[in-house]
């Protein structure tokens, strides 16, 4: 039977760019976004590149009856998932009660409650299996509180803990569970959440997402229990450890100054 790696948010960015890293490993694919026609050509053209087998399913994840709608579909089909890539995220910016509650409550719907309910989905087929591995991406966001982006970090702060808690869990049952942490990175995210990165653009802290990807693909075949792409950003998820809280609110709050006047 085929095995597949199920990747959300693979239309673009980082889920793009690990799709591309895991086809040329000879991995198949199911590529989950809302674009249709992005997927569509992304499959062709993996399969085209790399004779692999990939599949595509168009899905509003943050639309809780279309997110089931998938997973009965899943289901209903019985395709081999072995290993499952909760990459789908977006961001918003500036003060949270200035936000629009729509958005905040699609980012919650997304970046949690989605990435939470696939873990518990495939996460219980896998551990019946007694195989199988999850990536879930988080951020060096995940690591400390974000004024100007509180609902953004509290987010991946929900996905750091959650992911260290599920390995434990599940390392009895013979699934791996991982977590992607990366630092600032080229791809749609930015313009997305209508931020300005201005300030980010010349920073030596900004890395592609193909570099993500290679990092995390030979991370995954380890196992890694945690995986930050490059050494700024592993100082940047340590650092928080040695300051009081006060001082980590007050410096991540001036570093977020600038991302919540639109672009
Ligand atoms: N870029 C960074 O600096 C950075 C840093 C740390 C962590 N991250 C995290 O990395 C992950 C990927 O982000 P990225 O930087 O690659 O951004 P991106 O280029 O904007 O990609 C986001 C992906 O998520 C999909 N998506 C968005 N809303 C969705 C929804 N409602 N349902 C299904 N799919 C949806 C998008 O596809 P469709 O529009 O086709 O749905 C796209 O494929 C996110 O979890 C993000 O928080 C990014």
């Amino acid at each position: 039977m085929s095995r597949y790696a199920l990747i959300t948010g693979a239309s673009s960015g980082i889920g793009l760019a690990l799709a591309e890293a895991l086809a040329r490993r000879g991995r198949n694919l199911i590529l989950v976004a809302r674009q249709r026609d992005a997927l569509e050509s992304i499959a062709c053209e993996l399969t085209q590149r790399f004779s692999v087998e990939v599949l595509f399913r168009a899905c509003d994840l943050s639309q809780p009856l279309r997110l089931s709608g998938l997973l009965h579909e899943l289901e209903e089909s019985a395709l081999h998932i072995d290993l499952l890539v909760n990459n789908a995220g977006i961001g918003t910016a500036g003060a949270y009660v200035t936000q629009d509650w729509a958005c905040e409550r699609q980012l919650i719907e997304l970046n949690v409650l989605a990435l939470a309910r696939l873990c518990h989905a495939i996460g219980t087929v896998m551990a019946g299996q007694g195989s199988g591995q999850i990536l879930n991406v988080a951020s060096v966001a995940g690591f400390q509180p974000g004024p100007g982006m509180s609902n953004y970090y509290a987010s991946k702060a929900y996905v750091l803990h959650f992911s260290e808690g599920l390995r434990e869990e599940l390392k009895a049952y013979g699934v791996g569970v991982s977590v992607l942490c990366p630092g600032p990175t080229r791809s749609g995210f930015f313009r997305r959440a209508n931020m300005d990165v201005n300030a980010l653009q010349g920073s030596k802290l900004m890395m592609n997402a193909e570099e993500v990807a290679l990092i995390t693909v030979r991370a995954l075949a380890k196992n890694r229990a945690i995986i930050i792409p490059g050494w700024r950003n592993r100082l940047l998820a340590f650092c928080p450890r040695l300051a009081p809280r006060w001082l980590v609110r007050r410096i991540s709050a001036r570093l977020n100054r600038h991302f919540g006047k639109p672009v």
